[in-house]
């Protein structure tokens, strides 16, 4: 990512991080309505886990301009999507409801550079949490 990219990514979300809690529910929403055999992979309340993502995105985005700092949460967040069943093509889906969420969140102030910044942030989450979904657990 670019340095502007990092800083629309982070100018845009304190735009939706007032609106978290709706914005979590409605990426949901979208989710299984995209794709509805994906609702019973999760097994806890949909309230809950809204708030333990936004928070994810939320700790994500502070320390994409110190990716270090978050690299071994990215991983372990991405071996731990192993076992909930988690493929390759669901990073897709999530994608498409995310950017869909952001577009109903922020409306015009998502301009096609917040698009392309999101796109770019959402690549390198996802790209790192599938690759520690492919190494072996630790033994330890
Ligand atoms: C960038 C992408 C993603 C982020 C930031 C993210 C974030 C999270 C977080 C924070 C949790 C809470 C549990 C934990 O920390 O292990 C979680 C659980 C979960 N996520 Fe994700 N996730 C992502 C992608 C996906 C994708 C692509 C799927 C596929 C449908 C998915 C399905 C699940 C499921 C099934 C759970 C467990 C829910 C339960 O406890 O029942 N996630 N995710």
């Amino acid at each position: 990512m670019t340095p502007a990219q990092i800083d629309e990514v982070k100018r845009s979300f304190t735009l939706v991080a007032p609106i978290a809690d709706q914005a979590g529910i409605l990426f949901y929403t979208r989710l299984f309505e995209i794709d509805p055999s994906l609702r019973p992979l999760f097994k806890g309340d949909i309230e809950v886990q809204s708030k333990k993502l936004m928070q994810l995105i939320a700790v994500t985005v502070n320390g994409l301009d110190r990716l270090e700092t978050i690299v071994p949460t990215v991983q372990a967040l991405g071996a731990r999507h192993a076992g909930y069943g988690v493929t390759d093509e669901h990073y897709d889906t999530v994608a498409a409801a995310l950017l869909w969420t952001l577009e109903q969140g922020l409306g015009t102030a998502f301009t096609p550079a917040a698009r392309e910044a999101w796109t770019a942030a959402y690549l390198l989450l996802a790209g790192a949490m599938k690759a520690a979904a492919r190494e072996p657990s630790p033994v330890s």
